[in-house]
Formats: C-alpha cells, sequence, structure tokens
C-alpha cells in the first residue's frame, strides 16, 4: 500500500488540463492502486490523479459500491438535476452547495485500454463528474452556489 500526498487548492496541479492516457503500462496501474489506497485513507469517495500531482486523465471513485476506474473519461449524456453537499480532499474541511446531473453516462477506458460506459446517478453520478472536474483543472468551489462553508467538527 502506498499513499500519496494529497494536493491543496492553490497548487498549480490543481489547474492544469490533464493529458490523455495513451497506454496501459505498470507505472500506471501503480498509480492506479496508490489513487484508491490515499482515497481509502482519507475517508474519500473519490480521487484524480492531479491531486496527487499527476497530470494524466485517470480517477478512482467508490461511493461504497466498490471502486471503478476511469481512464480518459468523457460523459456521453447526462439526465435530470440534484443538488447537494459536496466537499473535496483538496479543499479539506470546507463543503458547499453544487447543482449536477442526478444520471449520467460516461465512456472511460478500463485496464485492458478498451472503451466501456458505465452509468450512475445520485451520489455516484456526482462523484464521477466532480472528478472528472479535476482533468480539466476545475474544482467544485468554482461552481458552488453561495459561499463555501466550513465544516463543523464532529469530534
Ligand atoms: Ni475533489
Amino acid at each position: 500500500m502506498a499513499l500519496r500526498n494529497i494536493r491543496e487548492i492553490g497548487e498549480e496541479c490543481l489547474r492544469c488540463v490533464c493529458k490523455e492516457v495513451t497506454e496501459i503500462n505498470p507505472r500506471l496501474l501503480e498509480l492506479i492502486e496508490d489513487l484508491k489506497d490515499t482515497m481509502y485513507e482519507a475517508d474519500g469517495v473519490g480521487l484524480a490523479a492531479p491531486q496527487v500531482g499527476v497530470r494524466k486523465r485517470v480517477a478512482v471513485v467508490d461511493v461504497g459500491e466498490g471502486p471503478v476506474v476511469l481512464i480518459n473519461p468523457e460523459v456521453v449524456e447526462t439526465e435530470g438535476e440534484q443538488t447537494g453537499n459536496e466537499g473535496c480532499l483538496s479543499v479539506p474541511g470546507k463543503c458547499g452547495i453544487v447543482t449536477r446531473p442526478m444520471k449520467v453516462k460516461v465512456k472511460t477506458r478500463n485496464l485492458d485500454f478498451e472503451w466501456e460506459e458505465i452509468e450512475g446517478e445520485g451520489l455516484f453520478a456526482r462523484a464521477m463528474l466532480h472528478e472528472m472536474d479535476h482533468l480539466d483543472g476545475i474544482l467544485y468551489v468554482d461552481k458552488v452556489e453561495g459561499e463555501v462553508q466550513d465544516i463543523e467538527a464532529e469530534d
């Protein structure tokens, strides 16, 4: 298990347009494993490569139904709308209201570098779209309605 440093808002790597992945190789597989480890350790539901300083179009998402890997993902279609609270491991201690589609169909490369489609709804759709934004240097704070809030301490 290898954890990587999660970069925080203000760092340049979070604002870049990431590069397409051109092949599945050991280095990429290691990155994907590290993204999962780092996401789980931080109790996140998603993590994108630029959040650990790697400018590649790769992200992982797990909303409690097992990990999903996104490689060169693209939105195929969306449906409906949901408005709700969102946070980001790169913006620690904060959250804010963001409106996104309720459902999304995403086209992504899989670990065999073949295209496949993933459909998501609710939190899963929100998480995939949030991570895909990271690949274009977009943070949820850019889309927030009203103010970014402090998360109240739970302990
Ligand atoms: Ni994020």
